[in-house]
């Protein structure tokens, strides 16, 4: 990925699957990483760490993921510095924990417009970019990972519009995927279980106090996953050891979801 300039989106925070995301793939030691989030508090963090460790252009920047000004504006300055776009993480998401009842149609639009309407202005602008050449790129080509949910899936893994939202995701790649058809340019999902974040936090401890052993339960691997175990798989498909997948969703859930609801009498047979 030496010549690579990645943008990443909802990479703020510590513990998040988009700050594990930024350090695999500067493992990889890409030219640059945009790392962008709506807060900036920790960003800068992250960027210095970036620089300091691994040797990389880590240009941190204050990106609303839901606005197009805001995502055309990091993508027009990544072409502007290096002359190319190569991998986009279209990451940012929020989980409002309403139920079918109470949840209103603000709530609703604002589910949708963070977690799928960023992903869709992030395709556009960040395809259009990818196609570009220059003088330190000669084809058009790129890597664009959206991260969904297994929530996308199926139901039950979360409440109802972020279900709803993560569905949308998974299918703007598969689309995007066809519609980029020979631009050299994938479109994949990552689509992680129960991860320990401060987006889980909530439910972990709703979860704690209703009954320490639900996750053991429901998990062949009993237990949450951590932010790295989705980031490794991101760095994969930001690279070229992943050049022929395209359009896929990526399950990545210790296995939650390859198995119905655990019945006693069968599961331990
Ligand atoms: N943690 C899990 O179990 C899990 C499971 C499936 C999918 N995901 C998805 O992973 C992604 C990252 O979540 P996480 O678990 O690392 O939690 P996180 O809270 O650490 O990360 C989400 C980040 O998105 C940022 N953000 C929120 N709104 C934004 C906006 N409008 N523009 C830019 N940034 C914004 C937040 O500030 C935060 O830094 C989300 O899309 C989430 O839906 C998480």
């Amino acid at each position: 990925m030496e010549k690579y300039v990645i943008i990443i989106t909802g990479a703020n925070s510590s513990s998040g699957i988009g700050w594990a995301s930024a350090v695999e793939m500067a493992k990889k030691q890409p030219k640059a990483i945009y790392v962008t989030d709506i807060r900036d508090d920790q960003l800068h963090e992250l960027a210095k760490k970036l620089q300091d460790e691994y040797k990389v252009d880590a240009i941190a920047r204050k990106v609303d993921a839901s606005s197009e000004d805001d995502v055309k504006a990091v993508v027009d300055e990544a072409l502007a510095t290096y002359g190319r776009l190569d991998v986009f993480f279209a990451n940012a998401g929020i989980c409002m924990l309403g139920r079918l009842h109470n949840e209103t149609k603000a709530d609703f639009l604002k589910t949708m417009e963070v977690n799928a309407w960023s992903v869709f202005t992030a395709i556009q602008h960040a395809s259009a970019a990818m196609e570009k050449t220059s003088d330190t790129k000669q084809v058009s080509g790129g890597s664009i990972i959206a991260n969904a949910s297994i929530a996308g899936l199926r139901s039950g893994a979360g409440p109802i519009s972020y279900s709803a939202s993560k569905a949308a995701v998974v299918s703007l790649v598969q689309s995007s995927a066809w519609r980029l058809k020979g631009k050299n340019i994938r479109v994949n999902t990552v689509c992680p279980g129960f991860i320990a974040t401060d987006l889980t936090t909530p439910a972990i401890n709703a979860l704690d106090q209703m009954d320490s052993t639900a996750i053991r339960d429901h998990n062949p691997l009993e237990r949450f996953g951590q932010p790295i175990e989705i980031a490794a798989t991101v760095a994969f498909l930001a690279s070229t050891e992943s050049s022929f997948i395209n359009g896929q969703d990526i399950r990545i859930d210790g296995g939650l979801g390859g198995s119905y609801r655990h019945v006693p009498l069968f599961g331990d047979a």
